[in-house]
């Protein structure tokens, strides 16, 4: 069986690792895969490929036109791997991508166009790494109504939260230990801003609600303000403070958001490192857990494996996603928030349950209310959190 990799940088050459490592005993199991030839940007770049006679070309072309079964998306690109997908799906290839700035915003589409021209669209690595989630979660569909999913779904803000958590550091220094790790990126908006875990909740939960859900719709506050103080209180509390994703349907709203979270001593707040977390909530059991790396070159390229050996063996689901179902998102269900700022400006003043003033800043507990009222009085100056102590 042939197929094609587009990328070769991290998870990429993970892809080839796994597959030159496992060729005999994929063969003992009749799986002949054969890597026809990998998509690159810069063919100048030096590749060390295991397999000495790998073909890399840039030409996209080649890859469209070649008789390769399935198309592996490892790229780093956006608006140009979606039209490629979308080409390689109409010629007939099926693809499995880690690509979840492709999956989450053009979910939709890609579904249906798997759907009309008969392809497999597999992407369980575009969420939480090796941790089987996806295909769990698009199984348990079919027979249990789902209605709520919390995770931690961005290893680098769970390293740096956990380590300045454990260890006293300031943001800053933690963030620089994990870019000099390799662990953030030299630019870490996505992370830290909470943008990819916003990626990440908007596809398992449109997963399991069958619904679209708009990106630009999710709250999505990052940890990029967060400073020691803010641990201080949330110790003094009994609290762990962790970035968690969550979703859940509620009397037909979806409330979905990223947002800091204080939270007592459980399964989240036990997650350390670049570690990620998801429980998921459904009609049929009370709640699943899983937790495992969520990132990394062989992690990755592992979860890609699964779905390229479920694709060869035609035992794929195929796409039954097709968002049939059409919710609001509205966040009206209440809780308590913390709010660290350094003015309290008036409308912050009318939500006050509690307040201490430390050196420069107000840390402020709120009231009960939803997410949809702290928005309103949200401004720069704030970091906010809120206060969860029962997932
Ligand atoms: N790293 C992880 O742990 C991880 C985990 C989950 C998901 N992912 C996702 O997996 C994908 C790959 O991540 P990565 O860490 O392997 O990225 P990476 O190390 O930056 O590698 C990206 C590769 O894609 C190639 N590429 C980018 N744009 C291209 C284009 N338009 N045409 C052809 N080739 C192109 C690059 O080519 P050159 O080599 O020529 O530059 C490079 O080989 C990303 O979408 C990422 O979000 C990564």
């Amino acid at each position: 069986m042939k197929i094609a990799i587009m990328g070769f940088g991290t998870v990429g050459t993970g892809v080839e690792e796994i597959l030159y490592k496992k060729k005999e005993s994929l063969l003992k199991n009749c799986f002949d895969i054969e890597i026809d030839r990998v998509l690159i940007r810069d063919k100048d770049k030096k590749r060390s490929p295991l397999k000495s006679d790998i073909v890399f070309t840039d030409d996209f072309d080649e890859i469209l036109n070649s008789q390769v079964d399935t198309v592996i998306d490892v790229t780093s690109s956006l608006e140009e791997t979606y039209e490629r997908i979308v080409l390689l799906m109409k010629a007939g290839k099926n693809i499995v991508t880690a690509n979840k700035a492709v999956v989450s915003k053009y979910f939709e589409e890609l579904n249906a166009l798997a759907r009309e021209n008969k392809v497999y669209f597999s992407y369980e690595a575009s969420v939480a790494g090796a941790i089987p989630v996806i295909h769990p979660i698009m199984e348990e569909s079919f027979f249990s109504d789902m209605n709520k999913i919390h995770g931690i779904l961005n290893g680098t803000s769970n390293y740096i939260l956990s380590k300045m958590e454990v260890e006293g550091s300031s943001y800053a220094d933690v963030l620089k230990e994990a870019q000099d790790l390799g662990y953030a990126e030299a630019d870490p908006t996505a992370d830290v801003g909470g943008f990819d875990a916003m990626r990440k909740i908007r596809i398992l939960s449109s997963l399991i609600y069958n619904a679209k859900i708009d990106e630009g719709d999710i709250f999505t506050f990052g940890i990029s303000n967060i400073k020691k103080s803010d641990f201080d209180y949330a110790k003094e509390l009994g609290y762990s403070i962790r970035l968690i994703a969550k979703s859940v349907l509620s009397q037909g709203k979806i409330n979905i958001s990223v947002i800091p979270t204080f939270l007592k001593d459980n399964f989240f707040a036990k997650t350390f490192d670049g570690t990620n977390a998801v429980k998921v909530w459904g009609e049929n059991f009370s709640c699943y857990e899983f937790k495992g790396p969520g990132a990394g070159r062989l992690e990755t390229a592992d979860a890609i494996m699964r779905d390229l050996l479920r694709i060869l063996s035609r035992r794929e689901i195929n796409t039954f996603y097709d968002a049939s179902n059409s919710y609001e998102v509205e966040n009206n269900l209440k809780s308590k928030f913390y709010v660290r700022t350094s003015k309290v400006n008036p409308g912050l003043k009318e939500l006050i349950e509690e307040e201490r003033v430390l050196g420069q800043d107000h840390h402020i507990i709120t009231r009960e209310i939803n997410l949809d009222e702290l928005k309103t009085v949200l401004d720069d100056e704030m970091f906010i959190v809120e206060i969860e102590g029962t997932i």
